[in-house]
């Protein structure tokens, strides 16, 4: 990929984009809330020029989804020659080819060889409120569990799993009943233990919730993220899965992968489970990454789970929409082909972090995998108070200097990186100078 800069024209946002952000306030829902103030006009590789002719380097990727860049030319072509057969028919009408290869394709690629047959849909949300209801049909039990600091959706299940009141449940319920166990959050633990003294004692506590009475022989299902992404890039230890798939298989209950933000190459794996060795999911819910900027997500799990709900149980009119499934397919090509490439990603950013952490005791914490880092920032690093005040202060300086950043984490302290996993050295390079002088306007040392 050739080099490409940002650059900065105008104030930002600039006069076009500040009239269409009027507009927004009149014609939008308050509800949908923005990162950045800056209306795209174009967007290439990992750039994206705003509609005032500002050039911004896409730390975001759209929320982990543009993962080998934007519009990818094998990508843009499977569309346009998709365009000229047929846009719709829905799969459940009058079924066609590319559905059946993207799940093809998926089985070949899972995190486990027993996962091979998949349903998709449009949304991550959307293949997460299955994967909930394809378990529950499995095991003929209801209790669904997630993790603290989880995100899983905005639909009303996906919802319930989901930890952070603020914004994402306040206000919306009654949400349908789940249950909550603790993450391995060695920053914090939950258990104010350290690892790996703690001897993951986290997932002990799992066990030992499932053996009492009130969940006895009453559990579908446990949802996890590998890493917890919007709870804040949560890293947990190597030991942390393949005990909790243990723990799954021994209490009947089906463990699902969320790989929605993880997966598609991110991390420099298809699905970040792998790096994990010894953790057997039985389910997948894939999304985000997997279509090349289109909406498809998907089901995947062990062919009994996923053939327990009775014919016309599961489906809907988009899922596996035929542009969406030929963009996926030439997406994951190009994402196999891309994951060489993430660990010379990782190394520069996370060397780079490093170095920002030694400038800036600010940084309390330099954490992720792949092309998937984030610092997570605190007023002190003995008390480990969240310092949520400049983490959005950084992000503000750094768009003003062309460097779009999100931010996350259950206490608003953690900037993500989420870089395209084919980055060119030259920006990546840039994009982490930029992100420097920006700790360096905001931050006083
Ligand atoms: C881990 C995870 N699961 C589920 C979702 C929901 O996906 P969608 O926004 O496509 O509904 C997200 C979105 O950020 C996610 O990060």
């Amino acid at each position: 990929m050739t080099a490409q800069k940002a650059s900065i024209k105008t104030e930002v946002p600039g006069p076009k984009s500040k009239e269409l952000g009027r507009l927004r306030e009149e014609y939008l829902s308050k509800g949908v809330g923005i990162v950045a103030p800056i209306f795209i006009e174009t967007a290439e590789g990992s750039l994206l020029n705003d509609v005032d002719g500002n050039v911004f380097i896409d730390m975001g990727s759209g929320i982990g989804v543009n993962n080998v860049g934007n519009r990818p030319p094998e990508v843009v072509a499977a569309v346009k020659g998709q365009a000229d057969k047929f846009l719709h028919l829905c799969f459940q009408v009058t079924p066609y080819e590319s559905y059946i290869r993207l799940a093809e394709k998926l089985a070949k690629i899972a995190p486990g060889k027993d996962l091979t047959k998949s349903v998709l849909f449009n949304s991550g949300a959307e293949a997460v409120e299955n994967s909930v209801k394809i378990s529950r049909h499995f095991t003929k039990k209801s209790a669904a569990f997630s993790f603290v600091h989880a995100f899983h959706g905005r639909t009303m299940m996906a919802m319930a799993l989901t930890s952070k009141e603020m914004p994402y449940k306040a206000g919306f319920g009654p949400l349908p009943e789940t249950y909550k166990v603790d993450f391995a959050y060695c920053y914090r633990c939950p258990l104010q233990m350290s690892y790996p003294s703690c001897g993951i004692a986290c997932a002990d506590k799992i066990d030992e919730i499932w053996s009492a009475p009130q969940f006895e022989g009453k559990v579908a299902c446990l949802i996890g993220e590998p890493i917890s992404g919007e709870g804040g890039f949560i890293v947990p230890p190597k030991e942390f899965y393949p005990k909790i798939t243990k723990i799954c298989r021994n209490h009947g209950v089906v463990y699902i992968d969320d790989e929605i933000q993880t997966g598609a190459g991110r991390t420099g794996r298809m699905w970040c489970v792998e790096h994990w060795p010894g953790t057997e999911p039985d389910m997948l819910v894939s999304g985000k990454g997997i279509g090349g900027g289109f909406p498809v997500s998907a089901t995947t799990g062990r062919p009994e789970i996923m053939d327990a709900p009775q014919v016309g149980g599961l489906g809907g009119t988009f899922g596996g929409n035929p542009v969406a499934c030929v963009a996926a397919l030439a997406q994951m090509d190009l994402i196999e082909k891309a994951l060489k490439n993430v660990s010379k990603i990782n190394v520069y950013m996370t060397r780079r972090l490093l170095e920002l952490q030694k400038r800036f005791p600010i940084i309390g914490d330099v954490r992720g995998m792949g092309a998937m880092m984030a610092v997570e920032l605190v007023d002190d690093a003995k008390t480990k108070a969240p310092a949520a005040k400049e983490t959005k202060a950084v992000k503000v300086a750094a768009l003003q200097r062309g460097l779009l950043l999100l931010t996350c984490g259950t206490y608003d302290n953690v900037i993500r990186l989420h870089p395209s996993m084919v980055m060119s050295p030259e920006t990546l390079e840039q994009a982490m100078d930029l992100l420097e002088q920006s700790f360096e306007e905001v931050i006083k040392k």
